[in-house]
C-alpha cells in the first residue's frame, strides 16, 4: 500500500524542500519506488533545486484540470520520480490546491512512498497538503521562533487527525545557542526522528542542482538523511566504507557490475 508522507512546517525557510528532496532520494537509494511531489503551489522550489523547473507539464496543469497527473511525472538523474510544480504566476492563479488530494490519490499503487513538499504558513494551500498525508513529518530548526511555528503545525495536524511521524531538527550546530533536544520534544510532544547538521555541502549540491544525498553521499547531512530513510523503512543502515565513491559507483560495485 502506498504511504503518503508530507514534509511540513508553517515556518518558512527551515528546510522542508531540502528534506523532501533528500529524504525521497535516500529512500529511493534503498531500491524503493518513491515519488516526490512539489505541493508548494504558490512558492514551489523542488524543480529549481533539481534543475527541473522547465518541464512541459507540471502539477499546476493537473490542478487546473488541463492535464492528466501521469503526464506530470518525470525521472531524475538519480532515478527518483518527481512531479514538479510550475513557477509561472499565471499557472499558479489557475491551479486549485483544494483538488490536490483528489489527484494525488491517483498515485496509490504507483509507489511505495510518496513524499510531498508543502508550503509555509497556515493557509488553505498548506492545509490541502497536510490533508493528503497519511503521516506528517514536522521540520524545525533549533530556535524558539521555529519551534513555536512547528507547534502551530502540530496543532493543525491534530485538528485534521493526522499522524505525526516525528520531528526533524534541521541545521543543527550543537552549540550553546540552540534549544535542547529534550525541550523541543517536550514542546512539540513528539519524538525527534532525525537531527540534520548545518552542512555547507547542501549549498554545493544546490549549485549542482542535485540532492546532496546523490551528489555528496558521504556528507554529514546525507548520512543523516540516509539514516532517517533506513529508520522509516525499518531496515538497517550500513555505512559506505569507500568514502570517495558516489552512491552510483557504490551500487554498481555492490551488485558486481564494477570491479
Ligand atoms: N542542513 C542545512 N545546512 C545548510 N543549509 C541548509 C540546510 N537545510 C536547508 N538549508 C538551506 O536553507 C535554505 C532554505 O531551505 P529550504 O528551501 O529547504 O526551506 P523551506 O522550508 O522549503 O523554505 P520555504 O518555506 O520557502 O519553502 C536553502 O538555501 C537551503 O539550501
Ligand atoms: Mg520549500
Amino acid at each position: 500500500m502506498t504511504k503518503f508522507i508530507v514534509v511540513a512546517s508553517s515556518k518558512g525557510g527551515v528546510g522542508k524542500t531540502t528534506t523532501a528532496i533528500n529524504l525521497a532520494t535516500a529512500l529511493h537509494g534503498f531500491g524503493r519506488e518513491i515519488i516526490l511531489v512539489d505541493a508548494n503551489i504558490s512558492t514551489p522550489n523542488v524543480g529549481i533545486y533539481l534543475g527541473a523547473s522547465k518541464v512541459p507539464i507540471t502539477l499546476h496543469d493537473v490542478l487546473s484540470a488541463e492535464k492528466p497527473l501521469s503526464d506530470s511525472i518525470y525521472i531524475l538523474r538519480s532515478g527518483l520520480k518527481v512531479i514538479p510544480a510550475s513557477i509561472s504566476i499565471s499557472d499558479q492563479k489557475k491551479a486549485r490546491h483544494e483538488l490536490l488530494g483528489k489527484y494525488l490519490q491517483q498515485l496509490a499503487g504507483k509507489a511505495e512512498i510518496v513524499i510531498i513538499d508543502s508550503a509555509a504558513g497556515l493557509g488553505g494551500e498548506m492545509i490541502s497538503a497536510i490533508k493528503t498525508g497519511d503521516e506528517i513529518i514536522i521540520i524545525t530548526t533549533p530556535d524558539l521562533a521555529s519551534v513555536t511555528d512547528a507547534l502551530r503545525t502540530v496543532r493543525v495536524c491534530r485538528d485534521h487527525n493526522k499522524k505525526i511521524l516525528g520531528i526533524i531538527v534541521n541545521r543543527v550546530r550543537e552549540d550553546d545557542f540552540e534549544i535542547a533536544k529534550s525541550n523541543i520534544e517536550f514542546i512539540l510532544e513528539h519524538p525527534i526522528i532525525a537531527l540534520i547538521p548545518e552542512d555547507d555541502t547542501i549549498r554545493q549540491a544546490n549549485h549542482l542542482k542535485s540532492p546532496v544525498t546523490y551528489s555528496h553521499p558521504n556528507a554529514p547531512s546525507s548520512v543523516s538523511y540516509k539514516k532517517l530513510a533506513a529508520k522509516i523503512l525499518g531496515v538497517k543502515y550500513v555505512e559506505s566504507i569507500e568514502k570517495d565513491d558516489s552512491m552510483f559507483d557504490y551500487v554498481l560495485k555492490t551488485i558486481g557490475l564494477k570491479p
